[in-house]
């Protein structure tokens, strides 16, 4: 099977097939060399293995079963995994009694649904069918969340993502870690599965060379809150090859969601330019320019953000801006992006932002020992 983008001009003429992307010549791929053994495409991508069941991973493996993937969630963590599912459940739920046709595509109704709605139809079909009656539409959401409920299998190792299409990767953020991980992804799982990483910066191509299958990993960076944040960003290894860029995008597209690709540099490009936004509001703190809520304010009514960017690295965690920071700084190698010492001693402190109930702002929790001055 080969899949090109479709953009793509193929010339079979000389050495097999040559793609070239005509919106991008630069990036023209070598002689693209397939492989004999089938690989996923979107559509065949019919299991989702998911690492890490904290928001991220609870959110992506919510979009993936949502979408009719069977999901396997996987966290080592048990009482993570039930925090997981009773978040999924809830927002699944709140989307369904919303109505959000969107986030629940397909559902196979019970047999005492009228005849003319059947198994396997969307849940579009259904709201079209039943325009008026919101008694039945709302009956159609409900089973369409309960179904993608079931489609969720929490595991706790690796070995149970074998059957796996597509593994995505949500767990810390640290490269040693997750290139442990990818080694072993890479032994256990099928050869045509595709590996991807949900990381914030961490470079794909390196994440990709500690497996034996470098052209099958890709960079899918999702946006916290993933059920409502329209976006997923993908990035390119210098291996990854067109026709798993291809697939991941038209899977990406299947969950909803816009697509934007990115080069693998650092930061990639929200990253890029989001992380030093944040940055700067800590200088602004940090040298006593304004108090926190009025830089919140600022951004908020100002350049009409939903959050301000001292909320916005609470609700992101600190400890994951730092990391982004010190990446974009070591691998782009100007001062620009060197951490705000505010932002690396809240980190030192603890102050990690909304998971721990105190980052920037308080959630309830104090913390007692730690005070770092939000001044000069
Ligand atoms: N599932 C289902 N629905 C959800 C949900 C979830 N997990 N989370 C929120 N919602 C729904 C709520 O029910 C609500 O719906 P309604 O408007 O119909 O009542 C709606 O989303 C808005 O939620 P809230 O009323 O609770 O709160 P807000 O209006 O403040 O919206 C927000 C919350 C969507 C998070 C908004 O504040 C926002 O867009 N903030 C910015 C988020 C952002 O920038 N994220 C990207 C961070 S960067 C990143 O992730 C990259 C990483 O690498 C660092």
């Amino acid at each position: 099977m080969r899949v090109f983008p479709a953009n793509a001009e193929i010339d079979e003429s000389v050495h097999g097939f040559h793609v070239r992307t005509q919106k991008d010549p630069l990036t023209i791929s070598p002689t693209a060399s397939f492989r004999e053994e089938s690989m996923a495409t979107a559509s065949e991508i019919a299991a989702v293995g998911v690492i890490g069941a904290g928001q991220m991973g609870s959110g992506i493996a919510q979009l993936a079963a949502a979408a009719g993937c069977a999901v396997l969630l996987l966290d080592a963590d048990s009482a993570a995994l039930t925090r997981a599912v009773a978040s999924i459940s809830a927002s699944l739920r709140r989307l369904a009694a919303k109505g959000q046709l969107s986030q629940v595509r397909r559902v196979d109704l019970p047999s005492y649904y009228p005849t003319q709605i059947g198994p396997g139809h969307s849940v579009k079909d259904a709201a079209e069918a039943f325009p008026s009656d919101k008694f039945w539409v709302r009956l159609v959401f409900q089973a369409a969340c309960e179904d993608s409920i079931k489609r969720i299998r929490c595991v706790s190792t690796v070995q149970d993502l074998r059957e796996a299409d597509l593994v995505i990767e949500a767990i810390v953020e640290n490269e040693h870690v997750k290139k442990k991980l990818f080694v072993e992804l890479d032994k256990i799982t099928k050869p045509s599965a595709i590996l991807a990483s949900n990381t914030s910066s961490i470079s794909i191509t390196r994440l990709a060379s500690a497996t034996k299958r470098p052209s099958q990993v890709i960079g899918m960076h999702f946006f916290n809150p993933p059920p409502i944040m329209r976006l997923i960003e993908i990035i390119r290894g210098a291996d990854t090859s067109d026709e798993v860029f291809a697939a991941v995008k038209s899977f990406s597209e299947r969950l909803g969601k816009t697509v934007i690709c990115s080069q693998d540099y650092p930061g990639f490009i929200v990253n890029r330019i989001l992380m030093p936004l944040i940055n700067e509001a800590f200088w602004a703190l940090y040298t006593g320019v304004a108090t926190k809520e009025d830089i919140d304010t600022g951004m908020k009514l100002g350049t009409n953000h939903p959050m301000g960017p001292l909320q916005l690295a609470d609700f992101i965690g600190l400890d994951v801006c730092l990391s982004v920071l010190r990446v974009l700084h070591n691998g782009l190698g100007d001062n620009k992006y060197s951490p705000c010492p505010l932002l690396v001693q809240y980190v030192d402190a603890g102050r990690l932002g909304k998971k721990r109930g105190v980052g920037v702002y308080s959630y309830g929790q104090k913390s007692s020992n730690v005070k770092p001055k939000s001044s000069l």
